[in-house]
């Protein structure tokens, strides 16, 4: 009979060890069992970057790397980019079902009720320099949000958890683009609760004199399907750092700061601006096997390309690709389409790519849509963190709902100096104090 258990076998000792497997997992906590002698502290696993460590069950969001899949709560994310709408797809990511129509349109009507912000949040924003990043000012002024709610707190009390909820996917749009008007210096126009959720925030970017505001459908649209692409991703970085925050139990505005931080990085919500850099600097079709020719000397990377999860064409690009005509069409040609066309057709027949699974991902058409849209680029990762949130909201409650989850707190390696006596100022410089660390400690 098969058992579903792995055995170890010690060679420091001879011991052999039984481990349960469950999900084709094995409990980190159960290699403790493992030690040389009695007052060892026992086995760790050591994982920087968490390459190989489930920190969490999760029933959000699925992705199969391999085989280019992702799906929230079970849909494929090319239905649920056809069919469905942001709003719907944030109530799926949060509820774990599609809403019914009542659900949806008080849902619908719950997030627009909360898009208005109080007016003192106005002077935070009037406070920053001209040319602050509006990123800078998306994580502050959210971070400020908890000091307006304090039942923030009751994290606990599902009735304020949804509160909450309303009001960060209500508001961030509203927040971004305020802080996108502020770069600008203009004046901030305030939400209007008949348009949909892009569309009003289309308004609240691009309103000038006009009475009222009309998107054209089809870039609410683009958007609309390109925020349901953002909504989830599991546990990615920022998700990693909401989570982690939250299990502290820190309020939710303070912990999606912290999320919203982690998205600011290049390596995470800002690749897409690498990729227009890139393609600005490659600068015709003519010049990409050249520039090919670079990236496989090692000569940097083609930007927007491989990903660490998916080892296959990442299934929202192929959207993405497909919402990018549909923009042109309303925006004229961003030249640089062409030029990431001929190098995804070059590099997709290439050995060096082909060898390394490097595919698209979905930083590789997102910035030139939200170019062709008038977007700049300081604006990508704002983009980025609104549909984000319904995710980041998604995980932190499903973290503090979890039993088995407690404040999120690593074990380390210490590979430092061992225990040694301070040294006076005069006595410095020589060898004094020095130790010779043979093997990591752990501190229990
Ligand atoms: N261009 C050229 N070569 C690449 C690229 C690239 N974009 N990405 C990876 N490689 C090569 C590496 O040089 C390495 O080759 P080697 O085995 O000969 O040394 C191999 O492929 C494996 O690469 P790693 O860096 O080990 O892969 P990792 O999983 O750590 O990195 C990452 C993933 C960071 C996304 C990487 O592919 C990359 O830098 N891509 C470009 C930046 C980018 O587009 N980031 C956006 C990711 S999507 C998101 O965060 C929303």
């Amino acid at each position: 009979m098969v058992k579903d258990t792995l055995t170890l076998t010690d060679n420091r000792t001879g011991k052999s060890y039984e481990i349960p497997v469950q999900n084709d997992s094995i409990r980190a906590s159960d290699l403790r069992q493992i030690k040389v002698s009695d007052g060892d502290f026992g086995m760790m696993s050591y994982d920087p970057a968490f390459m190989n460590t489930a920190s969490c069950a999760s029933r959000i969001t699925f992705i199969d790397g391999d085989k280019g899949i992702l799906r929230y709560r079970g849909y494929p994310i090319e239905e649920l980019a056809e069919k469905s709408s942001y709003l719907e797809t944030a109530y799926l990511i949060l509820h774990g079902e599609l809403p019914t129509r009542a659900q949806f349109d008080g849902w619908a009507h719950d997030i627009t009720f909360h898009t208005i912000i109080h007016e003192n949040i106005k002077k935070f924003m009037d406070g920053f320099h001209y040319d602050a990043h509006p990123m800078g000012m998306l994580v502050s002024t959210v971070a400020a949000l908890s000091t307006f709610y304090p039942d923030a707190k009751e994290i606990f009390v599902p009735e304020a958890r949804k509160l909450q909820t309303h009001r960060l996917i209500g508001k961030m749009p509203t927040l971004a683009a305020f802080a996108y008007r502020h770069s600008l210096g203009l004046p901030y126009a305030y939400p209007d609760n008949e348009l949909s959720y892009t569309g009003n925030f289309l308004n609240m970017l691009f309103k000038m004199t006009e009475v009222k505001y009309r998107p054209d459908p089809v870039l609410e649209r683009a958007l609309d399907v390109l925020f349901i692409l953002h909504a989830d991703h599991e546990q990615n970085c920022s998700a990693n750092a909401m989570r982690s925050v939250g299990s502290s139990q820190a309020d939710p505005y303070c912990s999606v700061a912290a999320a919203a931080a982690a998205l600011y990085g290049p390596l995470h919500g800002g690749a897409n601006e690498a990729v227009l850099r890139m393609l600005g600097e490659i600068g015709s079709t003519g010049k990409v096997p050249e520039f090919i020719k670079e990236v496989k000397a090692g000569k940097g990377r083609l930007m927007g390309f491989g990903h660490r999860v998916y080892k296959n064409y990442d299934p929202r690009a192929k959207i993405i690709k497909e919402v990018a005509e549909q923009v042109f069409e309303v925006t004229g040609r961003n030249p640089l389409i062409d030029i990431a066309v001929e190098l995804e057709r070059i590099a997709l027949e290439d050995d060096y790519f082909i060898k390394r699974k490097l595919y698209p991902n979905v930083d590789f058409y997102s910035g030139i849509i939200y170019q062709a849209m008038g977007f700049p680029v300081e604006m990508f990762p704002v983009l980025f963190a609104i549909p984000r949130t319904s995710g980041w909201i998604a995980q932190w409650e499903e973290m503090l709902l979890d039993a088995e989850q407690k404040i999120a707190r690593p074990r380390q390696l210490y590979l430092g100096e061992d225990k040694r006596s301070y040294a006076a100022m005069e006595q410095r410089g020589t060898s004094a104090g020095k130790t010779d660390p043979t093997r990591p400690r752990k501190a229990a």
